[in-house]
Formats: C-alpha cells, sequence, structure tokens
C-alpha cells in the first residue's frame, strides 16, 4: 500500500517574496551584514511596538548577550523554567552564572511567580521567562519580584500581554527567527531592552565589541578620522553578526506575518474543534482575552503519549515533546530536584503539526488519526 505523504510537526512557508528578496540581496553582491538588517529591525520594531532591537545570528546567541548584558556578578543564579530548550540554560552557564532549574504550570506550560518564588536564595541575581508555544506568561507578579527578568520570546513573535508585546515587557527579551518559527530568516534571533543603551551596547557587542570604525567616522558628514582603518574596542565578545540574506527573508515574512498567523490560528480552532470530545486529550490553553496567543505549536496531553505518537508515525504523521526538562539533563547537576510538572510534562506532553503550510486535509487527516486511536 502506498505510504501516505509525511505530514512534518513543525515548519515554514516561504513563497516568491522571500525568494525574490534572497536574489535582490545576491544580485547586489553583498550578503554579509548591512542595510537589510537595519532595514529588518526597523520594520519589526515597528510591527510588534518594541521600542529598541537588535538582529544577531540565532536565538540562542540573543539568549548569551542578554545574559551578559545584564551585567550579574559571577556566579550568581538565574531562575530558568526547567521545561524549555537547552539554550536558556547553555546561555546562563556561558554568561558564568548558574542556572537554578523551577518548575512550570502543568496547563499553561508557563512559569508561575510560585515556581519562581520557591527556587529564590540570597544568590538569586535574575529570573528567565519563557512565553511557551506563545502563550504569554503572566508576568506582572514575577515583574514586582524586582529582579531583572529575561524574556525568551522565541516562539512569541505576534504574541502581546495586555497589549505589551512579549519579549518587550522584561528588561531584555530575546527571539528566534530559525527554520521553524512564526517567522523566520532561515536562522537568526534578535534581542530587545528596556532602555536604548543596552540595545547601543548589543549592536557593538554582536561584532566582537568593535565600535564605531574610523571608516564610519571618515565617511559621516562630520568626519575628520584620517585612519579610517582604526576602531575602538568597547569588551571582549564574540562575532554573531546576522546576514543581509537572513534579514532580506524576514522582511518579506513580515509582510505576510498577517497572513501566516491567521492560518495559524485556522489551524490551532480547527483542532480545538475536531479534538475537543476526545476525553483522554487536555487541550492547550488559549490566551486570556486581553492577551494574544502565537499558536507557534499546539501540544496536547495524554496518558499515553508514547503510544500515541508512534500510532502517529505509522500514520506518517511527525510529533515531538517540545522539551525534555533541563533539570533532568546530567550536565546541569540538579537531577535530584523534583519538579513535578515538568516531569508530568515529559510523560504526557505531545507536540502535534502546526504550520502554516499545512492544509485542511492534513489537519483532518491528524485529528482522525487521535481520534481512531482512542477509540480502538
Ligand atoms: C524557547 C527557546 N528559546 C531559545 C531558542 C533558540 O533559538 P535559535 O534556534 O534561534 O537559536 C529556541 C529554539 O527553538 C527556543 O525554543
Amino acid at each position: 500500500m502506498k505510504r501516505k505523504e509525511l505530514i512534518s510537526v513543525f515548519g515554514s512557508d516561504l513563497g516568491d517574496l522571500e525568494i525574490s528578496a534572497v536574489v535582490d540581496c545576491m544580485q547586489s553582491q553583498w550578503p554579509g551584514f548591512g542595510k537589510q538588517v537595519q532595514e529588518f529591525e526597523d520594520s519589526l520594531m515597528n510591527r510588534l511596538g518594541l521600542s529598541s532591537f537588535a538582529m544577531v545570528d540565532s536565538g540562542s546567541n540573543a539568549l548569551y548577550l542578554a545574559a551578559h548584558l545584564l551585567d550579574l556578578p559571577p556566579g550568581s543564579e538565574v531562575i530558568v523554567p526547567s521545561f524549555t530548550w537547552v539554550s536558556c540554560a547553555q546561555a546562563v552557564l556561558m554568561a558564568n552564572l548558574k542556572p537554578v532549574f523551577c518548575d512550570v504550570d502543568a496547563l499553561t506550560m508557563n512559569v508561575r511567580r510560585e515556581h519562581v518564588e520557591a527556587c529564590l536564595s540570597p544568590r538569586t541575581a535574575a529570573i528567565m521567562v519563557i512565553h511557551y508555544a506563545g502563550l504569554p506568561v503572566d508576568i506582572d507578579p514575577i515583574l514586582d519580584l524586582g529582579l531583572p527578568v529575561i524574556e525568551d520570546a522565541a516562539h512569541a513573535v505576534d504574541s502581546f500581554s495586555k497589549g505589551r508585546p512579549c519579549g518587550g515587557i522584561g528588561d531584555v527579551g530575546i527571539y528566534s527567527f530559525d527554520a521553524i518559527k512564526n517567522l523566520t530568516t532561515g536562522e537568526g534571533g534578535g534581542i530587545t531592552a528596556r532602555d536604548q543603551t543596552t540595545i547601543d551596547r548589543a549592536k557593538q557587542l554582536r561584532y566582537c565589541g568593535v565600535g564605531k570604525s574610523g571608516f564610519e567616522a571618515a565617511t559621516s558628514s562630520s568626519g575628520t578620522h584620517q585612519r579610517w582603518w582604526e576602531y575602538t574596542i568597547s569588551e571582549p565578545f564574540i562575532k554573531m553578526l546576522p546576514t543581509n540574506i537572513a534579514a532580506a527573508i524576514g522582511i518579506a515574512q513580515l509582510t505576510r506575518l498577517n497572513a501566516l498567523q491567521a492560518r495559524r490560528k485556522a489551524i490551532w480552532n480547527l483542532y480545538q474543534d475536531g479534538l475537543e470530545a476526545i476525553p483522554e486529550v487536555t487541550l492547550p490553553q488559549d490566551a486570556p482575552i486581553d492577551d494574544q496567543h502565537s499558536y507557534f505549536t499546539f501540544c496536547i496531553r495524554v496518558n499515553r503519549r508514547d503510544e500515541l505518537a508512534h500510532a502517529l508515525l505509522d500514520e506518517n504523521i511527525y510529533t515531538t515533546l517540545r522539551y525534555h526538562p533541563l533539570h533532568l539533563n546530567q550536565l546541569y547537576g540538579q537531577t535530584d530536584r523534583h519538579l513535578k510538572n515538568s516531569e508530568k510534562l515529559n510523560e504526557e506532553a505531545l507536540s502535534i503539526p502546526l504550520h502554516p503550510r499545512l492544509s485542511n486535509a492534513d489537519v483532518d487527516r491528524v485529528i482522525f488519526s487521535i481520534r481512531d486511536f482512542f477509540s480502538r
């Protein structure tokens, strides 16, 4: 029997606009860092309502940059939800800080103030929050703790909490534009901050800490720099410059973002309607009325999770778990901690396919296969 076509769990939607943006960029003979990056930064700030933003080459590097920019005492603790991607912990460690893993809510899969409070110590210097799947974290009670907050909005481009853009609420916030995100640039990421000086600093750091070059000074209107090949270096740092090619894809994606988001929401609604009658399935939470979800992933909870994932794979429907809880990894030395909800999610959570290229027939196939599994 002919195998059914694969339905992948994540994906992006790239069309003629993105293709011609890349071609234009190649034809300009300047594929690296340049004016398209600035244009993307301005357009994203405008679309999301951010006051500052710097693009970098990945969300992971943006997290490292964010942790570095807070200037926290070396060795101090950053509370990080365990139910998140490895970059969150790696960034903290790379910035010479210590991640302390906290639990999340089993229904929203987001951190709440009480989870943070359970991990506070005299060494706590900052808190990281992740808007899981694009559902805004209830962030105000966490901000009220008075510690710097790093906001991971990797899933949350176009998520809003009481009218404020997720990512732009805490002290520093980051986005990811990797290949499966709501807005993709192939690989890419970015950072925003409450104050512009932090972003001015981020823009130097992303280029090995190099400040204004003599060339810029010499070619600016007031420029009198005779040795334009000289530059100042503000502090040691690595290079995380984005490319014009990536930014050009991002500019095209931004012009299509409303339509891409509408498609994600439509698929989300089809799943809600199609799966709500199955008592064994706990559906993900939508955003409260004052907030806006970005519908990055549709993560259900079921008791026979592994069996369901295998049954769907037999139907050529690929699903996955985001994320294997960080505290369960030997590397971080916190396997003795018991984080009840994260561990429960590790056994029960499953992301089913959600991306803008899915057809209604694909979604129906997923719903039918899940119904079929539970009716057996
Ligand atoms: C919650 C979260 N934070 C950070 C990242 C890192 O982003 P990137 O893949 O752009 O490095 C990801 C990537 O999936 C993520 O899911």
